[in-house]
């Protein structure tokens, strides 16, 4: 299968997802709880997902499916197959935060192929392909030169696993001398383009999932970035649950946050 057909099959349903969602009520949303009230889901999150399903669908027959909101996900063994956050940073939208995106990677034979990440707010489009560079609407993208002294730090709390947030205030403490600041955005897959585009120096996190990173990962090593867990290995394509960094490699060295 062409990336090039992929890239655009997605491109087209990401956009319709992002009018929905810009045009959808906030105030008058449907929202449940998933394992507490940090962890939610919306209507959105379930409309989003269906749409692209059947648009990929119809469009790869062949393909398999893993999305954040479906239940039970298994990695199928299809060549092709698309990993979706149909809402990624699902509790900024619900509180109109507008920080949220919708990510869409395309695996081939378990490895990165197409990834594309859409951020309504700024009609920004976030695209790569394996061994075709990073876009950001058409326009190239590269990590950042800067030294982390010089840069803006992403990350966040790992809200749903309460028990890992004294360790990532540990590392908060130990690298804030070490860069300008530190943003808790919260959404990982934009704030894994934002590294990617040269705005942010570096991102990490103590737990995420394979549809926050699928896509923004592939954007990134496309931009001259690396993604690694934080023991240093280079970041695992499957369903477990993973630590990361990713960024520049030297900013990844000097921060010194892996801790083997
Ligand atoms: C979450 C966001 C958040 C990150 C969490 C993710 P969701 O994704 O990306 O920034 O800290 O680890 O699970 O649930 O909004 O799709
Ligand atoms: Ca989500």
């Amino acid at each position: 299968m062409d990336k090039t057909i992929v890239l655009e099959s997605i491109t087209k349903v990401v956009h319709e997802c992002g009018e929905d969602m810009l045009t959808s009520s906030i105030n008058s949303l449907k929202i449940n709880t998933k394992t507490s009230n940090r962890d939610v889901v919306t209507e959105k999150d379930l409309s989003n997902q269906n749409r692209i399903i059947n648009h990929l669908s119809h469009k790869f027959p062949e393909a398999g499916f893993i999305s954040e909101e479906i239940e039970d996900n298994a990695f199928p063994s299809n060549e092709l197959v698309f990993i979706i956050d149909p809402i990624d940073g699902t509790m900024n939208f619900t509180k109109d935060m507008g920080y949220s995106c919708v990510s869409v990677a395309c695996f081939k034979n378990q490895k990165p192929y197409v990834g594309v990440v859409y951020n309504p707010y700024r009609d920004e489009l976030f695209t790569a392909t394996l061994g075709g560079g990073a876009f950001c609407n058409g326009n190239l993208i590269s990590v950042t030169n800067e030294s982390l002294s010089n840069s803006l730090i992403q990350t966040n709390t790992s809200s749903y696993y309460p028990e890992l947030r004294d360790e990532t205030i540990t590392r908060v403490q130990s690298i804030l001398p070490k860069c300008i600041n530190i943003r808790m955005a919260g959404a990982a897959a934009l704030d894994i383009c934002q590294v990617a585009a040269g705005r942010a120096g570096l991102y990490f996190e103590a737990r995420i999932s394979l549809w926050d990173y699928a896509a923004a990962a592939l954007i990134l090593t496309e931009a001259g970035g690396e993604a690694l867990d934080l023991k240093g290995n280079p970041i695992s394509y499957n369903l477990e649950k993973t630590s990361i960094i990713a960024g520049p490699r030297n900013n990844i060295d000097s921060s010194e946050l892996i801790n083997g």
